[in-house]
């Protein structure tokens, strides 16, 4: 049988809650579709770092080394760390060390969810750089707690950083509906985005039969709301990217709902699959978080590993439970609990109609 080693960090807050949802389905689709995941589950976390004074162990990215990919849940426990250093000793940690330099996030309404727009009628993916740029952790500060205190923070911008997300975009454009939005803010950003401007430029010079448009970030979020469906894939840089994305998730019907892969596309390290959203302090531990972000991330991981029937088979499952209104959480107006949520959706990928089991297959 087809086995793939799947590394498990629940994290925090509802990070666990939303990965114990998770799970099952993911399982179900193996038990389906004819493979199995190996799961480890490591419990890095704010309590974690609470116990050894260190997010992850010192030799953790050798350890996830030895997995075809990572799942994650949400880092933060701002009770126990302070989260710039929970996110920057581990999440992007991960997501630099391993080059996972391309953040891949789709924003649709599912079948039976609420948009807060009236027209909603969407299909957006957003390619977020994710190995440099304003993430790139460069600055420092000086005169600390005087009144002559300075903090700098540089991103960072490299040709080849910027040059392989780009291209990455226009592919994924080239396969979709060749229209490609480019976030950038080069009226105000005079290096690092001209200097962005300049790369797409080139990159959509081998890309003619890509309508591309150049959007200063801040119209890009206004459009996201006001005209969604004139937006197909759209590429910005690391924090334009994150932020879009939350806009993405919000017009999706929230952030229970937006997925998200980290990707080596060489493979030459695990990639990462997690949801948006992050450990959710103000529901953690009641159990209504939405899993439906990590069943979707899940399924974006089993896409990459080359199980595509059995992602399809998890989209139409997660699509069949909240079209037919089965199981909903609270942030979608109903009365479920996360595991609940998870439950119906695990039951809805083995009892899909036969039909359903082979999209993609032979
Ligand atoms: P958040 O995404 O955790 O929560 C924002 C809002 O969305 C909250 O009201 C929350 O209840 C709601 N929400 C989020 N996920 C939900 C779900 N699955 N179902 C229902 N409602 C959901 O963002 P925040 O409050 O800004 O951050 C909380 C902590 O998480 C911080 O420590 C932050 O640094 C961290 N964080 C981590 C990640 C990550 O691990 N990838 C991402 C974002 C934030
Ligand atoms: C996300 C999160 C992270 C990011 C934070 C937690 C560092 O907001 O994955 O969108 O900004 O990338
Ligand atoms: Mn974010």
């Amino acid at each position: 049988m087809r086995s793939y080693s799947v590394a498990i960090i629940p994290g925090d807050g509802i990070g666990t809650e939303v990965i114990a949802a998770a799970l099952p389905v993911l399982h179900a689709a193996g038990e389906r579709h004819g493979f199995q995941l190996e799961t480890t589950s490591f419990p890095w976390s704010g309590a974690y770092y609470a116990l050894h004074g260190e997010m992850m162990p010192a030799d953790a990215l050798q350890t996830l080394m030895g997995f075809q990919a990572i799942l994650l849940g949400a880092i933060g426990d701002p009770n126990l760390v302070l989260d710039h250093i929970s996110l920057h000793t581990m999440l992007l940690e991960i997501r630099r060390r391993f080059q996972q330099y391309i953040n891949l996030r789709p924003h649709r309404v599912l079948a039976g969810v609420r948009s807060p727009l009236r027209e909603a009628d969407f299909d957006i993916l957003c390619v977020r750089e994710n190995s440099e740029g304003e993430y790139a952790g460069a600055g420092g500060r000086v005169h600390v707690g005087t009144l002559d205190e300075v903090a700098v923070e540089t991103a960072i911008f490299t040709r080849q950083g910027v040059e392989r997300v780009l291209r990455f975009a226009f592919e994924q454009a080239r396969q979709r509906s060749r229209r490609l939005a480019i976030a950038t803010k080069s009226n105000a950003q005079k290096y690092s985005m001209v200097f962005w401007d300049e790369v797409a430029a080139t990159v959509a010079a081998d890309y003619p039969d890509v309508a591309a448009t150049k959007y200063h970030v801040d119209a890009l979020c206004a459009r996201l709301i006001t005209h969604p469906a004139s937006v197909d894939v759209i590429v910005a840089s690391n924090l334009f990217g994150d932020i879009l994305t939350d806009v993405g998730a919000a017009i999706q019907g929230g952030l229970g709902f937006a997925a998200s892969a980290n990707l080596d596309p060489t493979r030459t390290y695990p990639s990462m699959f997690e949801p948006v959203h992050g450990s959710a302090p103000d529901i953690a531990g009641r159990g209504i978080a939405n899993p439906s972000a990590t069943i979707w991330a899940g399924a974006m991981m089993l896409d990459f590993l080359g199980e595509v029937a059995a992602a399809a088979g998890v989209m139409s499952a997660l699509e069949a439970v909240t079209g037919a209104a089965q199981a909903r959480t609270p942030d979608m107006g109903g009365q479920s609990t996360t595991e609940e949520m998870g439950a119906a959706v695990a039951t809805a990928v083995r009892d899909a109609p036969y039909r359903d089991r082979t999209i993609g297959e032979g």
